[in-house]
């Protein structure tokens, strides 16, 4: 079983060189906009800017991390930026025991970053998070993906055990990270790491 990723090493990676923080939305988000409604919480955001694009098309958006540095950027930028985004310190393992429901749940490269104990507790709390027929739209790490830097590799067969009870996979693509130009001591495939995105509809 794969280690799990810390707290503080997550921490670490907001001191240094930051693979994901490209300044925008990723692209799998931008084109399956039109299919995410209503309220939004956006779980491991980092510093926000996926919850940002969809603030910024009239969404209510929660966005949650357990970095505290993530959530201080975040909260920076939606001052800069003057975006009503709502940035909770939480750790994502604790969803069950929370009282807020979204109609949408988005996950930008947190999935693939759990256990497989990890995982059931993650997917289990955004089953309670998530409103009956609400969508989770998640973007992870493909086995497709060669090598072993950057986080766990996710396989199709993974996904589709993961969310085989009390969801519905309404659909399971192959996509790409982006991530930010000229990356030190990291190297991933010519065109962004390879990735799952899956839309599933809680039942
Ligand atoms: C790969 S980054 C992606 C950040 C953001 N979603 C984006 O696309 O820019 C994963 C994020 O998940 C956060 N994270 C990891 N484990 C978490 C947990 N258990 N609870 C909340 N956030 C977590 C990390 O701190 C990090 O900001």
């Amino acid at each position: 079983m794969a280690d799990p990723i810390t707290r503080d090493t997550f921490a670490s990676v907001y001191q240094g060189q930051i693979p994901w923080e490209i300044g925008r939305p990723q692209k799998v988000f931008v084109e399956v906009a039109d299919q995410v409604a209503g309220s939004i919480l956006d779980a491991g955001c980092g510093t926000g800017e996926n919850a940002f694009f969809f603030a910024a098309r009239g969404h209510q958006v929660t966005g949650i991390d357990f970095v505290e540095e993530a959530i201080r950027r975040a909260k920076q930028k939606a001052t800069e930026r003057g975006l009503p985004v709502t940035f909770l310190l939480k750790d994502a393992l604790t969803l069950s025991e929370w009282t807020e429901r979204f109609d949408s749940v988005i996950d930008s490269g947190l999935f693939h970053v759990f256990t497989d104990d990890d995982r059931r507790r993650y997917v289990a709390g955004l089953a309670h998070v998530l409103k009956p027929g609400g969508r989770l739209s998640l973007i992870c790490f493909s086995d497709e993906e060669p090598g072993t830097q950057g986080p766990r590799r996710v396989s199709r067969q993974e996904l589709q055990a993961a969310f085989a009870q009390g969801w519905t996979i309404e659909s399971l693509t192959r996509a790409r990270f982006e991530v930010i130009p000229n990356l030190k001591d990291l190297s991933f495939s010519e065109g962004g790491p390879k990735a799952w995105f899956a839309v599933a509809r809680r039942h």
